[in-house]
């Protein structure tokens, strides 16, 4: 089993986060799929953007929900992180979705939906997925688990997982019993019990977000089914380096 690497918000430490050139990067750098974070606007179109307001990482401010898609269509996401992004915006899912048609990067939705509850939104995403006929192809997942819930009642197939960055004994029977495929944890979770204890469950294991050597080597040699980086390329060079010292 190969670890896929996941591009945590595309390529972001190179380019601004959840944009099209950071995804772009991603996929030039050679990731096996995306990692994006999904928010809802006032009118309902699903953006990837990280965070709930858009103070961060655009020229704006206020929450993402208090704005139509063309009022946010007017920010730059691009700026704040180097003068060389000026003008980029924020993607829908349908430009990330669209994009990727050729392409066919394996994605990982990640619903931003623990702080405001978007009515709806998992729908949403699920029926953009089956739209774009990436269903068998995308994992979704979120800190909200009454959430992921929802995806198994809307019938669509598809995988999704439980996202968790703390400590919790009933981590691997809750995650069976809501039939989530696998479970996204924070790296510092990551141990070989754990991966052994979830794989004995049919459960995956998968690590955010390793940016260094020895985090991304740590990953793969537990045998973690997925990784979410900032740095592809440096994963990529580390996995196949681990690969030419076991031939
Ligand atoms: O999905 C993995 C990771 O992205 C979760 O944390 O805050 O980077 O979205 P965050
Ligand atoms: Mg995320």
């Amino acid at each position: 089993m190969s670890t896929i690497i996941y591009a945590h918000r595309g390529a972001s430490k190179h380019a601004p986060e959840n944009t099209m050139p950071a995804f772009e990067l991603a996929y030039k750098h050679g990731a096996d799929g995306i990692e994006t974070d999904v928010q809802l606007t006032k009118d309902n179109i699903p953006v990837l953007i990280h965070d709930e307001q858009l103070n961060r990482t655009t020229n704006g401010t206020g929450f993402v929900k208090d704005f139509t898609y063309n009022e946010l269509n007017q920010l730059d996401a691009g700026s704040w992180k180097s003068p060389h992004y000026i003008d980029t915006k924020i993607p829908t899912l349908d430009d990330l979705l669209a994009w990727n048609q050729e392409k066919q990067l394996k994605l990982n939705v990640e619903l931003k939906n623990n702080i405001i509850s978007y009515q709806g939104l998992e729908d949403i995403v699920c029926q953009k997925l089956v739209e774009y006929n990436m269903a068998d192809k995308t994992v979704i997942s979120s800190f909200n688990h009454k959430s992921i819930t929802r995806i198994n009642e809307n019938k669509t197939n598809i995988d999704y997982a439980l996202l968790t960055g703390k400590r919790n004994k009933a981590l691997i029977p809750y995650s069976k019993k809501i039939k989530a495929k696998g479970i996204h944890i924070r790296y510092r979770l990551l141990s070989n019990r754990l991966v052994m204890l979830a794989n004995e469950n049919n459960l995956y294991v998968a690590v955010y977000t390793v940016n260094s050597p020895i985090t991304i080597s740590k990953a793969i040699r537990l045998g973690c089914h997925a990784l979410f980086t900032d740095v592809p390329k440096l994963a990529i060079d580390v996995k196949k380096r681990r690969f030419a010292e076991r031939i």
